[in-house]
């Protein structure tokens, strides 16, 4: 049986390097929109898994990609903060929220390397990932970082006109 129609979600992927604000940024739209982010990062960390574990950290994206389609459908907003230094990633999921119905933004945050860096070792609390200069340079080797014919395929955040560059 079908239960009540319900107006589809809106999802809000965060893009960028570590360092680049992410968490910051999330945890104010989270507060702001009253909407459920969902941080790998914190994650592994809660579920005493490595960070590092590239096999675990696909198998948590997609089991908390399922739970966002989940929240998707029951029409609420939901942030994922993966990161997504793909292209293909971030389009896989635009078009599957969209394929439901639901809204998608697009927030890219970036700052020059030795900024990031110096973020990198200024962050700590629960969830924080140790990484390495040489870490963080070859993820800023293969980033590919989103132009603006890309920006556009996205919706604009509610109650905003700015774009949806950061900064
Ligand atoms: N726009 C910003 N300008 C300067 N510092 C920032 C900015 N956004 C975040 N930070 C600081 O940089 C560090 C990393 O931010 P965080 O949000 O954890 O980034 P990420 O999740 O992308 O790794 C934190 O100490 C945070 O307070
Ligand atoms: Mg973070």
């Amino acid at each position: 049986m079908n239960g009540p129609a319900r107006r589809p979600g809106r999802l809000i992927l965060i893009c960028g390097l570590p360092g680049a604000g992410k968490t910051t940024l999330a945890r104010r739209l989270a507060a702001e929109r009253a909407a459920v982010r969902l941080c790998p990062d914190e994650w592994l960390a809660h579920l005493g898994l490595d960070p590092h574990d590239e096999a675990a950290r696909d198998r948590l994206e997609k089991q908390l990609w399922r739970h966002a389609r989940d929240l998707l459908r029951l029409g609420q907003t939901v942030i994922l903060e993966y990161g997504f230094w793909a292209r293909s990633e971030r389009e896989e999921l635009r078009l599957a929220a969209r394929a439901m119905g639901a809204a998608v933004e697009l927030h890219y945050l970036t700052a020059p390397l030795d900024e990031l860096w110096r973020r990198v070792e200024a962050r700590h609390g629960w969830g924080t990932v140790p990484i390495t200069r040489a870490m963080l340079e070859q993820g800023a080797a293969i980033f590919e970082p989103p132009d603006d014919a890309e920006l556009s395929r996205y919706d604009r955040p509610e109650n905003e006109e700015a774009p949806h560059h950061e900064r």
